[in-house]
């Protein structure tokens, strides 16, 4: 070793942790203090990044929970869709701390947003899009075990595992919903009632997407249910209100 660099201390090869992760790389994706609008601008990024992420996990569980159902492996297809709709609550819980941003400085924030917008959030698409095609491949396993929905839920525990896919699927389509809400009464407290989003989505539309189902037909199911139930016990009183539910748009 020549005599001048006998003194330095070897250079600390980086960590595995660092290495394996790629920490550098994923600490690089926000806005340097000295680029932000506003200092709460890390919390809006890495909120909507981690959204990204989870988003990401979420739609390769539902894939394959749609290949288990294909596969005739219900049970295996309910665990991985008890783990997408956990990976809602990561979410979720990520989203409440949006709630301490103040509406101005959100506003500042805003600014620098151009006309992006929520709805071109890649992992939001690529859940609309999965949707439908899981259901076909649920609805093709219920088909193949020769059951109609209603008589899934009338009988909860002859078919276990294709009634643990049909419960987490309800699920699902509650968690994704209550996101929905949680973010319009996020939306609204940062831009009141009447806003128009930057993407041009007025906020009643916006309040609209309540409505919207991922899984329409387990909803109908329960109608079903309780017509059934009021069938049988003779009752003069309908229990079911006129009109029908929506399902959701697709991107
Ligand atoms: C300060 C926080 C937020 C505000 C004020 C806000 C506001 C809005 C507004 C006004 C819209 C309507 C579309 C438009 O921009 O014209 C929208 C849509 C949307 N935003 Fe946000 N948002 C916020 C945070 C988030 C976060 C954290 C996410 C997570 C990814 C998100 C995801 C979405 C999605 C997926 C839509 C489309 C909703 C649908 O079509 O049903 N937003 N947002």
């Amino acid at each position: 070793m020549p005599a001048h660099t006998s003194n330095l201390p070897a250079a600390r090869p980086r960590p595995v942790y660092e290495t394996y992760l790629r920490t550098d790389e994923l600490l690089s994706l926000q806005k340097t203090a000295d680029e932000r609008l506003h200092p709460d601008e890390l919390t809006f990024q890495v909120v909507h990044q981690t959204f990204e992420l989870w988003w990401k996990v979420t739609v390769e569980l539902l894939a394959a929970a749609a290949d288990h159902l294909a596969a005739d492996r219900p049970g295996e297809a309910a665990r991985a869709l008890r783990r997408a709709v956990a990976a809602q609550a990561v979410v979720t819980g990520a989203m409440r701390q949006l709630e301490f941003v103040a509406p101005a400085d959100f506003l500042l924030i805003r600014t620098g947003l151009g006309d992006g917008s929520g709805g071109d959030s890649p992992g939001f698409r690529a859940i609309l899009r999965t949707a439908p095609a899981l259901w076909d491949t649920f609805a093709a396993a219920l088909e193949q075990a020769n059951l109609a929905l209603p008589d899934l839920y009338a009988a909860p525990r002859a078919h276990a595992a294709l009634y643990d896919c049909a419960e987490a699927l309800t699920d699902f389509d509650e968690t994704f919903h209550l996101f929905r809400a949680a973010h319009l009464k996020l939306a609204q407290r940062n831009l009141g009632l009447r806003a128009i989003g930057t993407g041009g989505t007025p906020m009643p539309q916006l309040e609209r997407t309540l409505h919207d189902l991922l899984f329409p037909p387990l909803w109908e199911a329960r109608d079903a249910l309780l017509e059934r139930a009021h069938q049988q016990s003779g009752h003069p009183d309908h229990p079911i209100a006129p009109g029908s539910v929506s399902g959701h748009g697709h991107p």
